[in-house]
């Protein structure tokens, strides 16, 4: 396979990047395997795009890791994955800390098993000074319930009289959403050749560069992500404006 990291333009980096971590369980059923050795697997390329998007120098990296609608999955799979979860997050901390890495999770971690909620919130609280890098969980999360969420609490205040309707900006919308302290994402990846948002940071996404990786996420490697950066640096990121716009 081509080198990529040579060809990436450090000054051009997308700042946020974020991932719907896709095919783990095709993966493993080519292999005649159980759905949750696709998981398990699946850990070995968060840990390899963390480094890698670290070592770039990529401010932001938001993992879809488990989505709302994914609770109707077969029982013992939400519990493996729930169980990886709390595993994974409590392994990796010592090297998050290492490698100056800030945790963070989106969603609604208050309907999380209990087990799950004190390991990442341990690993949140061990890890909010680090400033090199924020990973982003997103748990039991679901952009749909994210705007919703938003919807309500403004709405709440303009009752209370606390903000006129006239004032509700985008500014102000964003302000009350799951990612008001990050940018918006530069780029989303999608591995497996699914062609699709999911559910996931529709508002965020509104103009960003999206990237469909064919490759299933356990075979998902550092190289997979610096070819779909060379990519995303290819193109012109317009904004709504002409390229000749862009160019003056
Ligand atoms: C999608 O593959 C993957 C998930 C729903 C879970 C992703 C979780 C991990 C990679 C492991 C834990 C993550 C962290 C951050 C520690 P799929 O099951 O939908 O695959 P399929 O489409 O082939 O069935």
């Amino acid at each position: 396979m081509e080198d990529f990291l040579s060809q990436i333009d450090d000054a051009k980096l997308p700042e946020h990047v974020a991932v719907i971590m896709d095919g783990n369980g095709r993966w493993a059923k080519e292999k005649n395997k159980p759905r949750v050795f696709g998981h398990k697997n699946g850990v070995t390329s968060v840990r390899e795009v963390s480094e890698a998007c670290a070592e770039l120098g990529v401010k932001f990296l938001t993992l879809y890791a488990f989505s709302t609608e994914n609770w109707s999955r077969p029982k013992a799979e939400v519990t493996a994955l729930m169980t990886l979860l709390v595993e994974t997050v409590r392994r990796e901390l010592k090297t998050l800390s290492k490698n100056k890495i800030r945790l963070h999770a989106i969603g609604n971690i208050e309907q999380l098993p209990k087990a799950t909620q004190k390991a990442l919130l341990k690993g949140i609280e061990e890890t909010k000074d680090n400033d090199r890098m924020t990973l982003t969980l997103a748990l039991n999360y679901s952009a749909r319930w994210e705007i919703m969420n938003a919807t309500q609490k403004i709405a709440q205040q303009v009752e209370q009289g606390l903000l006129k309707s006239a004032d509700v900006t985008e500014a102000v919308f964003t302000s009350h959403l799951e990612t008001h302290n990050m940018p918006d994402p530069a780029l989303l990846i999608r591995t497996s050749g699914e062609m699709r948002i999911s559910n996931y940071l529709l508002w965020q996404l509104a103009y960003t560069e999206l990237y469909f990786s064919p490759v299933y996420w356990p075979d998902f490697r550092k190289n997979h992500l610096y070819e779909a950066i060379v990519n995303f640096q290819q193109r012109e990121r317009r904004f709504g404006k002409t390229s000749d716009q862009l160019q003056a």
